[in-house]
């Protein structure tokens, strides 16, 4: 019900000065429009479990597109529209040092605290003509554009303006179910219109610590099937998205769980192999002092396909629609993952010619996941040491000491490299010596 928590305290606590001054020209603007407006689903969850962002969306209840064209013409910006969904995108990055100038009263604000773009949306209601259809899109109130989201915990609504301003609209039991810890659909076709929503349940039941309420559960076993019609494309927006998260694995180990990524794609696990992979990969990327949050998004489907063969490797390719030069990547490591045992049988300069053909990703995936096995560590040996073991010549060298160009300078250079690989020569003076003999015998 409308109004009985107001959060416009915490809504101004949660923002930084510039976003203030810019929702506050907003409300102005929705105020002589006679526009209701509201901040809605994430954004406001967020703010419920004080684990506020910065970015939210406007919801106009009326015609979007209009407030976005009146606020790009009083402070300038331009506005890409969608009229189907009746949305208004105002990008106000060119503009930020004048909107700035214009927004403060006393000190200048700080251009970096503004958002690129605001996007503007009118409340809505999609319906669809029969499965698979495009929905039909239709103005409506906010309370039915709420009724049209993925779970409750994401339908509440923050009024922005006039006395409401702060209010809280909670419709569909959002508040409950967040007090609860339950992530629960609004109605029993939620997974039909959207099946990559049984995804979102469990990488929002993983993140929040909160479980998915029983009939939902029940709706997600009956729906599982769904995922197999979905495009490649979405889905792998949606394992991105996975990437993402604190604790990708928890995640992954859930979906294993409700048996959905055998239903992505037959094959697809997450297993005892995939979370050892995982923490391989930690550990690894830690020794190698990597600065990022996140396991870069190659490593994380590397894990994912851990067990893949070469043909998997390809299929799985396609029905994801991977880019192709990131299935190389997956075939190469699917490869070398194969030839790992045979890498103690070969000489020095064998594994230098094999893994200097690899890319960069799959060897260090190879390293990472196979830390203590033999093969792994002539992988990391190739990596911190035999990789970067160069002659001190190159052929440019050679053509100055008056050498005739030809395919010898090839053979004369991976002598040298080889030599200097196995130990045979370890300073300048021996390569040199070394240089004549090879010389004396071309000529
Ligand atoms: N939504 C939905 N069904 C989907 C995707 C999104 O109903 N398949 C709705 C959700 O209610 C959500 C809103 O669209 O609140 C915006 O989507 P998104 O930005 O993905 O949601 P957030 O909850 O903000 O996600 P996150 O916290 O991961 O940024």
């Amino acid at each position: 019900l409308p109004g009985h928590i107001n959060l416009a305290h915490k809504l101004e606590q949660s923002l930084p000065p510039a976003r203030r001054a810019l929702l506050q020209i907003i409300k102005q603007a929705a105020e002589d429009h006679h526009l209701p407006i509201y901040i809605v689903g994430g954004y406001v969850r967020d703010l419920l479990l004080d684990r506020s962002g910065i970015d939210f969306d406007i919801v106009v209840e009326g015609d979007a597109i209009r407030l976005a064209n009146f606020l790009s013409q009083e402070y300038g910006g331009r506005v890409v529209t969608h009229s189907r969904f009746g949305t208004a995108k105002w990008q106000i990055k060119e503009i930020a040092e004048t909107l700035s100038k214009q927004l403060a009263e006393s000190s200048i604000l700080n251009t970096a605290e503004f958002p690129d773009a605001l996007d503007f949306i009118s409340a809505r209601t999609e319906f669809y003509e029969y499965p698979t259809a495009l929905p039909t899109v239709e103005r409506s109130s906010i309370k039915l554009d709420l009724h049209r989201r993925d779970f409750t915990i994401n339908t509440m609504a923050l009024r922005l303006n006039g006395r409401h301003h702060g209010e809280l609209y909670d419709f569909w039991g959002g508040l409950a179910d967040l007090r609860q810890k339950r992530i629960r659909v609004l109605h029993s076709l939620s997974f039909v219109d959207d099946p990559t929503r049984m995804l979102r349940a469990a990488r929002f039941e993983q993140r929040f610590h909160f479980r998915i309420e029983s009939r939902t559960l029940e709706l997600i076993k009956q729906a599982s099937d769904l995922l197999r019609q979905v495009s490649g494309d979405r889905i792998r927006h949606e394992f991105n998205l996975i990437f993402q998260e604190d604790d990708p694995p928890a995640v992954f180990r859930r979906l294993e769980e409700l048996n959905l990524l055998e239903s992505i794609f037959p094959g697809l696990h997450w297993g005892k192999d995939q979370t050892k992979d995982w923490d391989n990969l930690i550990n690894h990327l830690k020794l190698t002092h990597r600065k990022e949050k996140t396991i870069p998004a190659e490593f994380c489907w590397l894990v994912l396909f851990h067990s893949f063969n070469s043909s998997q490797m390809a299929s799985i390719c396609q029905r994801l629609k991977l880019p192709s030069s990131f299935c190389r990547i997956l075939e190469s490591s699917a490869n070398v993952q194969s030839r790992l045992p045979e890498l103690e049988s070969l000489s020095i300069v064998e594994i230098v010619n094999y893994l200097d053909n690899q890319p960069e990703t799959a060897l260090v995936a190879g390293a990472a996941f196979n830390p203590d096995n033999p093969g792994g560590e002539i992988i990391m040996k190739y990596l911190t040491t035999w990789r970067h073991i160069h002659p001190t010549i190159n052929g440019r060298n050679l053509e100055k000491l008056g050498i005739p160009r030809g395919p010898y300078y090839r053979t004369i250079l991976d002598t040298l490299r080889a030599a200097w690989l196995n130990g045979e020569i370890k300073n300048k003076v021996e390569e040199n010596m070394l240089l004549s003999t090879l010389i004396q015998r071309y000529e």
